[in-house]
């Protein structure tokens, strides 16, 4: 990713950040950094923000910290894009200056109402949580209006210290607006409210209470309709472990269900984990001009270590993705945009895989690899990537136990933190492999690795710091075949 230097300008707080960013560039150390997903121009970066199409171009917003790589005070950084592949730096939004959001301007959404762009956020102040709002009318600049909601309008037994992060979205005649918050009790807890001009809020209804293995909220609410189905996005903190499902220690699920504004109520038909890998948290989605919903996430994880922050940055975003609905489950795909960038294409088929497949030809760090594998009788079968002498990340089909795995053990770096999490190296997804044929789908950009498994059925996503750039296939117990490959380096 190329990082122009924004301008001087705005309030206080975000022209010393941008002073800061445009004084600092220079001290990021390049090797690391990705080239086609947004991440951080200098510091820290995590949830995506404000997600929406204003002013003929997408904007994203995002937590920052510019003044050193770990969490700290919030700030909204801002870029923009014509496709969702190239970022221009934008000059930052919000700054944590105002007397109500003095630690923090927290995560939200953004709201185009009247030719205006207005961002929803969560203002943090003395242990306090309470919704604001800013406005532009370009799209560069903001100007905060104030507190809208204040945790005097949370039901009775919330915590005012645990409001936070709106969504905003119309239907018919009225926004409504989504927060994650906490009982007394500890029940993570989506509360809605309605307006009908950004300003005034009446609290509706609670649309999930929900006893969270520990105390925590939803974190980051998101919804959509989908070909008549309302699709909610949610972050819940602390969420127990299913089998091979919600396997990190804050997940990120999708609900299917039906949205009834009128009784405030949320009717859940089905729930599942959206991504099935290591670094997936608190996705947004918006609805591009052509009708598709896409959806962007940050592609990191809390209570982790953070191996790029010795050099000067910490946490990125996806490469953001369409979603469908098939079979009612969430279908996800790359961004078709990105099928612009490729180059030097690599095209073959029907090899037989054996213990140890070097394709000499199939390296590298920034592409895009696409591939069928014929199972045939293997016991485990698959692709190792990032690869140097005993160094890789490898994604393969167990056959025993029926799951595609993802396994970055081997690259050679120390992530894993926290106690609660009981392995920050290995995840794995179950997916129909019917006809004994598995599809993959795999972006790298220099430290990641995002997976589509089956078309989409299933994506995992993680990011893998090694300085190997080779790629090869393995089959054990038995033999397999790829049915097809395609290669392509990814050049912005
Ligand atoms: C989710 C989150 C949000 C909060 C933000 C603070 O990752 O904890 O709930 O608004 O990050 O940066």
């Amino acid at each position: 990713m190329k990082t122009n230097t924004p301008m001087a300008g705005g309030s206080y707080g975000t022209k010393i950040a941008d002073l800061y960013i445009v004084h600092n560039l220079a001290a990021v150390n390049g090797s690391s950094r990705h080239t086609y997903h947004a991440m951080p121009p200098v510091g820290w970066m995590n949830d995506p923000n404000g997600f929406n199409e204003a002013f003929g171009k997408y904007h994203l917003f995002y937590q920052f910290y510019p003044y050193g790589p770990s969490w700290d005070s919030m700030h909204w950084g801002h870029f923009t894009t014509e496709d969702f592949v190239k970022w221009k730096l934008e000059p930052t939004a919000l700054a944590p200056d105002g007397q109500w959001d003095s630690d923090g301007c927290f995560s939200g959404s953004s709201v185009v109402k009247g030719g205006k762009l207005y961002l929803i956020y969560t203002s943090v102040s003395a242990d306090r949580q309470t919704q604001s709002i800013a406005v532009s009318k370009d799209g560069n600049r903001f100007e905060k209006l104030g507190v809208v909601i204040t945790g005097d309008q949370l039901p009775k037994d919330c915590l005012k210290t645990d409001f936070r992060d709106p969504k905003v979205f119309k239907r018919g005649e009225f926004y409504y607006l989504l927060a994650g918050a906490m009982s007394e009790a500890g029940e993570g807890m989506i509360l809605m409210y309605r307006s009908s001009d950004l300003m005034r809020w009446e609290f509706i209804s609670a649309l999930r209470r929900d006893n969270l293995t520990t105390r925590g909220i939803y974190e980051c609410p998101d919804l959509f309709e989908l070909g008549g189905t309302d699709v909610m996005l949610a972050s819940p903190q602390g969420y127990a472990t299913d089998g091979w499902r919600y396997e990190n220690v804050q997940s990120s699920i999708y609900m299917l269900g039906k949205l009834d504004v009128e009784k405030g109520t949320f009717e859940k038909q089905y729930e599942d984990e959206i991504d099935g890998g290591f670094d997936f948290y608190a996705p947004q989605t918006l609805k591009t001009r052509d009708g598709r919903v896409v959806m962007i996430a940050w592609m990191q994880m809390w209570q982790r270590l953070f191996p790029t922050a010795k050099h000067g940055w910490t946490g990125s975003m996806i490469l953001p993705r369409e979603l469908t609905l098939k079979n009612g489950r969430l279908y996800q795909s790359p961004v078709r945009e990105i099928e612009r960038y490729r180059w030097n294409p690599i095209r073959f088929g029907n090899v037989k895989i054996g213990s140890r497949n070097e394709l000499t030809k199939v390296g590298g760090t920034k592409i895009e690899l696409l591939f069928t594998l014929d199972l045939g009788d293997a016991q485990k079968v698959g692709v190792k990537l990032y690869q140097k002498g005993e160094h890789d990340a490898r994604i393969y089909y167990d056959r025993e136990k029926d799951l595609v795995i993802f396994d970055r053990s081997r690259m050679g770096v120390e992530i894993t933190h926290d106690s609660d999490e009981k392995d920050a190296s290995v995840r794995s997804v179950k997916v129909d492999v019917g006809e004994n044929k598995l599809s993959m789908r795999i972006f790298l950009d220099v430290s990641s690795c995002e997976v589509f498994l089956q078309d989409g059925e299933r994506t995992m996503t993680g990011n893998v710091y090694s300085d190997g750039d080779g790629i090869s296939f393995f089959a054990e117990g038995g033999s397999a075949k790829i049915v097809s490959l395609e290669k392509y380096d990814i050049v912005v």
